[in-house]
């Protein structure tokens, strides 16, 4: 949710943090800020507002220094303001934090502070920190955060400085992620790696309960005890390009575009041409143990989970695996029965949603297999979770999901591969033939870039309604949700997806001139019953548009608009299906004039329940 950094070394800190900050603002921009650290005292620039507006108001002050932190905010408790932007000091001053996560025992621990005399300046839960680091210090910044944090309860990566102890930075982490970027002489704290890779491939990545105190001179890493940790430095294999833009207007239609590749990247080296067997041995389950698996249950959230609502019909119609599938945020609060012949795959592009990672840990206290799909390797969730599938979709900025979405789904397809060839449900020659028509995918998703352009000139004609429909059946009720999804975070159009069978259960009440419905109709086992969906909508007077497949000529007066896609196998029709929906959602928005990157009261990584 909030994005922290920090900088320790030579080079002028402005505009590290500055620079460090745009690569984080996906991850929540109401407001933000930035410390710098004199000798002597702390000097701060808040914001309410964006990093822009943040480096407008920095243009009127000079801050001088090489050592500071920066903040780009999500705001939890208080208001986004530039009083409740980070960094929150202590009563004096001298105490300067920045904070990713919610310290849920704040209001208890404000009121004892308060009687204690302390003052308190903002409405965040996070202004409790410096004032505890305040009270606990006596000579050592890494002792008295060591202490103030004893007396938090929550989710929290946190970072301190101040004068009294000048040339440190301790951070800590109870949640939320950080890492700790190291070069010659510098070093780098991040809520994630996308602001160190212009600086430097080797990470040190922090895990729960721990501390580090990072100097000019090198670091320390501890546990919440005081006692000296052992870390390894990782070395990043992501390059500073994947975060560019490469002269696309916004992220999200550069990372539509890359969905090709991206799917590419996610088959390739997964299949033995010469065995004819996919070999996903990185899964860390032996093919002997994931025979004996009867039933897969599949957490995740937002688009994640549609990715692996669409699983659950590749996982059954492959493997013959019953599969359920559970929001993240709703598996926690049920009494779900899991046993040990369950493998629970959990999905998410960062690696580190709150929710997902809380049911991932759910999962393993009950001594269930749990197999990560995620985008991110080193992320809380690759390293938590006992298998890991990497999706290879890069970095994505844009905080609507799109090519990890695609990417999502091939590593889907190809574990439903996976668990089919290790339970002998598919002959070999079948197995070759679905692997065969998972590799023509990028090249049918090229096909439908190349023609944005009509679906450009389709948001032109439809960007003023204010609903939406979207309907789909089978494979495509996913999509459908998803492409509703894609529409309302980033046009804020509402829109609902449907499965087109409930229509006649209540929505269809709603149909009328002024709500179009977005039908996902390719050509498989429930066209004929979409036709009569469509067929219902149109009597009703409602405008129908229709993702429907290339080379189906009925459809055409039958719909007012019709969006072609390339044929393929059935059941992976969402992989091309989704594509224009993106597409429509990002015209739209792009028309209404709206933040597209960076949509209103999102953020691209949910690390707070
Ligand atoms: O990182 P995750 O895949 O776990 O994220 C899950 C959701 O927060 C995410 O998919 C969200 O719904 C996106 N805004 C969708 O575009």
């Amino acid at each position: 949710m909030c994005g922290i950094i920090g900088y320790i070394g030579s080079q002028k800190v402005l505009p590290v943090l500055i620079e460090g900050l745009k690569k984080l603002e996906y991850r929540g921009y109401d407001s933000a800020g930035i410390a710098v650290a004199g000798r002597r005292h702390v000097r701060l620039c808040r914001v309410k507002g964006k990093i822009s507006d943040l480096e407008k108001k920095l243009n009127q002050e000079s801050l001088d220094g090489n050592y500071g932190l920066g903040h780009t905010r999500w705001a939890t408790h208080g208001r986004p303001s530039e009083e409740n932007a980070h960094p929150h000091q202590d009563c004096t001053g001298s105490f300067v934090v920045v904070h990713n996560g919610i310290i849920e025992n704040y209001l208890s621990l404000k009121k004892e502070l308060i009687n204690e005399g302390h003052a308190f300046q903002t409405e965040t839960d996070t202004e409790v920190i410096a004032h505890l680091v305040e009270k606990y210090f006596e000579e050592n910044l890494g002792e008295a955060v060591q202490r103030a944090i004893q007396d938090l309860k929550g989710a929290f990566s946190l970072a301190v400085l101040s004068p009294l102890d000048w040339g440190k930075i301790v951070i800590a982490k109870m949640g939320p992620p950080a890492v700790v970027g190291i070069n010659e002489g510098e070093y780098f704290i991040s809520s994630d790696i996308n602001p160190l890779l212009s600086h430097t491939r080797n990470i040190v990545f922090l895990e729960d309960q721990e501390m580090a105190v990072v100097t000019k001179e090198g670091f320390q890493f501890f546990d919440f005890e005081g006692k000296a940790v052992e870390k390894k430095v990782e070395q990043l294999s992501w390059t500073p390009l994947m975060i560019e833009k490469r002269g696309f207007k916004h992220f999200m239609l550069k990372e539509i575009y890359e969905q090709p590749q991206v799917v590419r990247d996610t088959i390739s080296g997964r299949f033995s041409l010469e065995s004819k067997k996919l070999c996903l041995d990185e899964l860390g389950l032996s093919p002997q143990k994931l025979k004996h698996f009867s039933r897969v249950v599949i957490l995740a959230c937002g688009t994640s989970y549609h990715a692996g609502l669409v699983g659950k019909y590749f996982i059954e119609s492959l493997s013959g695996i019953p599969t359920d599938i559970e929001y993240a945020s709703e598996y926690r609060y049920r009494d779900f029965i899991l046993d040990r012949n369950s493998l629970v795959l959990v999905i998410s592009q960062s690696g580190e949603t709150a929710d997902t990672l809380a049911a991932l840990r759910e999962i393993k206290k009950q001594k269930c297999a749990s197999l990560a799909v995620t985008n991110v390797p080193k992320s809380s969730i690759a390293r938590e979770a006992q298998g890991v599938l990497l999706t290879h979709a890069g970095p994505e900025i844009g905080v609507a999901a799109t090519k990890t979405f695609s990417a999502q789904l091939t590593a889907l397809a190809l574990t439903a591969l996976y668990l089919a060839q290790v339970k002998g449900k598919l002959k070999e020659k079948d197995l070759l033939t679905f692997f065969q028509q998972l590799q023509r995918i990028p090249h049918l998703m090229e096909s439908i870039l190349g023609k944005a352009k009509s679906i450009q000139e389709l948001a032109q004609r439809y960007h003023a309604y204010s609903h939406f429909l979207y309907l789909g059946r089978w494979v495509s009720f996913p999509v459908a949700l998803e492409g509703a999804l894609k529409l309302k975070e980033i046009s804020y159009i509402h829109a609902e997806g449907y499965p087109s069978g409930e229509m006649k259960h209540g929505p269809i009440a709603l149909i009328d001139e002024k709500m179009p419905s977005m039908v996902i109709i390719p050509r498989d086992r429930v066209y004929e019953k979409m036709m009569s969906n469509i067929s219902e909508i149109k009597t009703r007077v409602g405008c129908v548009l229709a993702v429907a497949s290339e080379d189906d000529r009925e459809i055409l007066s039958n719909v007012d608009e019709v969006i072609p896609v390339p044929s393929v196998h059935p059941l992976f029709t969402p992989f091309l299906t989704t594509l224009p929906l993106q597409l429509f959602a990002y015209y739209i928005a792009a028309i209404r004039g709206v933040d597209i990157d960076q949509p209103r009261n999102l953020a691209k990584s949910v690390t707070v329940e």
